[in-house]
């Protein structure tokens, strides 16, 4: 027999989905982290009275503004789009602007922490500069040699198709941050960086393919993938992560593109 929290939980659920508004209790659960306090993290728990409907970044205001305003996240666009809001929602990465209370059992405490393999500086904010480092080492822009066109660069719908996925991306390190192997060896180029090179490598236009497929052909390198689908499971874009991994290690062996 459910407990009657239970039931007015399934019944404000029931209502979320029907696109009524009723609130509920919801212990959101976050590690916290401040070395200017201590040098060990620690959980702490907030009750909200929060609609089912609501994102875990509305719970996330309510908190910093209601409740602690020393609480310190990343967000611009709350819309999915800035990538700066990826953390550990439950023990999976997700979008906190992307998710909704009512699709991840809000009747338990809804865990939050920092994205895990690069240093949390504060509460859910990691140094995002190894990441990045490794997006520039492959140098994600086009590369072209000879005299510019007079016109624009073209491309066949079936050339452009080869990357249309991977121009998804918008860094928000769900993937590399997901990752067993970038978790014990940050030296790891991770999936991101993979990600946004297969983006140029198959770009038709471009000719610095063979330049970032040596990038990769490092020990840190591609190799280092070792296809557990993590990434792709991360992915709040969808983009299929591994298979693109995939198609770079096939490029280097093959050295067609
Ligand atoms: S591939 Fe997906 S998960 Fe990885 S950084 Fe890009 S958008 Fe984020
Ligand atoms: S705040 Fe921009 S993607 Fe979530």
């Amino acid at each position: 027999m459910s407990t009657p929290t239970l039931d007015k939980h399934s019944a404000a659920l029931d209502a979320a989905e029907d696109g009524a508004s009723h609130l509920i209790t919801v212990t959101f659960r976050i590690r916290r982290f401040n070395p200017e306090i201590s040098e060990d993290a620690s959980w702490q728990d907030f009750q909200l009275e929060i609609d089912p409907k609501e994102r875990v970044l509305d719970a996330l205001h309510k908190i910093k503004w209601e409740l602690d305003g020393t609480l310190t996240f990343r967000r611009s666009c709350a819309h999915g789009i800035c990538g700066s809001d990826a953390m550990r929602i439950n023990g999976r990465n997700r979008l906190a602007c992307k998710t909704l209370i009512k699709d991840i059992s809000p009747e338990k405490p809804i865990t939050v922490e920092a994205i895990k393999g690069l240093t949390v500086m504060k509460d859910l904010v990691v140094d995002m500069e190894p990441f990045f480092q490794a997006y520039r080492d492959v140098m994600p822009f086009l590369i072209t040699t000879g005299n510019e066109p007079t016109r624009e660069r073209r491309q066949s719908a079936e050339d452009r198709e080869r990357f249309d996925d991977t121009t998804k991306c918008i860094l928000c390190a769900a993937c590399t941050s997901s990752c067993p192997v970038f978790w014990n060896d940050g030296q790891y180029f991770g999936p991101a960086a993979i990600v946004n090179a297969h983006r140029f490598i198959f770009d038709s236009r471009d000719e610095g393919g063979e330049q970032r497929l040596e990038i990769l052909n490092d020990k840190d390198g591609v190799w280092r993938c070792r296809t557990t689908f993590n990434c792709t499971d991360a992915c709040p874009r969808g983009i299929e992560v591994t298979k693109a991994i995939q198609e770079v290690k096939r490029a280097l062996i093959t050295r067609r593109f």
